[in-house]
């Protein structure tokens, strides 16, 4: 039986930061394990332009804190009005990894999105040109689809018709919570990739609704039945490249979750290095942890994978807080259900 696995320094493809009070008591938790994190962009108001990505990467380095090392890739937030060349100039200069395409309406701080599609299409096109991959929120946000069903209705209505629309465009479907999802991606091409939270490879529908509503689940796109769970612990530890971690942790205070119309995120930056490894090693593939969490999001952005290590060691269950303490208000961290047994040593 594995006891000690050392596999190379993770990064988190899909990070919510935010900004003030949160950002302070949030970005140790993930800058302790992760070396990288691909920034979102949804701030109130958005970071929509180079100048607000670079003015945001400052907030980001001036609240590490000292001794500890991280890298923000930054990403900008398309709205229609979006210019294709704020964008490459971005790009160039090296500011940012990726552009955020959140559907007006999807969720969390997103009523900037994109309504026409055809209006962001040269931004699109220029994307594709210089190789700047774009990152998808995948859900329609029509009244009358269902919310289960959001996520597939998106791959077929909106997903597809941009990729056959913009051939070369690399797209990263994001947070993906569906069979459908993982059968998209496996069915194309290496220009499309998809993240995988924490959160959604432990818990189904189940876990937020019955025997009373858990807001501390509640996340977008909400998590689907158990066979969609199956389908995505599948992808996760098949080691295909084109499957990696984006945790997608999403801090609010608790305030704002224990509410009558609480906020969607799981915060699961403090626990997702041990989460992971229990998760795998459930599936007999402790193995693949590293391809999933530390080597294919690299790949995938063609990014150089991370020199340093991090080493997870199996004993007594681990503690780790129940809540983060922050100015603003606690933020509950994700409850897995099950005891973690693996810590992380740097
Ligand atoms: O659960 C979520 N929370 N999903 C998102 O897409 C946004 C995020 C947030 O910003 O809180
Ligand atoms: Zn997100």
């Amino acid at each position: 039986m594995t006891h000690s696995l050392t596999i190379r320094r993770p990064d988190d493809w899909h990070l919510h930061l935010r900004d003030g009070a949160v950002l302070n008591a949030v970005l140790p938790e993930t800058a302790r394990h992760f070396a990288r994190a691909i920034i979102m962009p949804n701030l109130v108001p958005p970071v929509v332009t180079g100048v607000d990505a670079a003015a945001y990467r400052d907030r980001i380095l001036a609240a590490l804190p000292d001794g500890m090392g991280f890298e923000p890739l930054m990403t900008l937030y398309l709205t229609e009005d979006t210019d294709p060349e704020d964008v490459a100039a971005a790009h160039a200069s090296g500011l940012i990894t990726a552009v955020k395409l959140y559907p007006a309406g999807a969720t969390t701080n997103s009523a900037s999105g994109v309504s026409d599609f055809r209006k962001v299409q040269n931004v699109l096109e220029k994307m594709a040109e210089i190789g700047l991959p774009l990152c998808v929120h995948g859900e329609v946000t029509d009244s009358e689809i269902d919310i289960f069903d959001r996520e597939a209705v998106f791959i077929d209505r909106v997903l597809d018709p941009i990729r056959r629309a913009t051939p070369g465009l690399r797209v990263v479907m994001e947070h993906i919570t569906t069979k459908n999802g993982v059968d998209y991606v496996r069915a194309n091409d290496t220009d499309l990739g998809a993240t995988i939270t924490t959160h959604h490879l432990i818990i189904n529908r189940n876990h937020i609704l019955v025997g009373g509503i858990k807001p501390h689940y509640y996340c977008l796109p909400v998590a689907k039945r158990e066979e969609h769970r199956i389908a995505l612990r599948e992808a996760a530890t098949s080691g295909d490249a084109r499957f990696f971690l984006g945790t997608d942790s999403a801090p609010h205070i608790d305030p704002l979750k224990e509410n009558a119309c609480g906020c969607a995120g799981c915060f699961t930056a403090t626990n997702t290095m041990s989460c992971l490894a229990e998760v795998f090693e459930q599936d007999g593939a402790l193995d693949q942890l590293e391809a999933f969490a530390s080597l294919n999001g690299p790949a995938f952005y063609r990014l150089p994978v991370n020199d340093a290590t991090i080493t997870l060691t199996k004993g007594d269950a681990v503690d780790y807080p129940p809540k983060i303490e922050c100015d603003a208000g606690d933020i509950t961290v994700f409850d897995p259900g099950f005891p973690l047994h693996w810590s992380v040593s740097a």
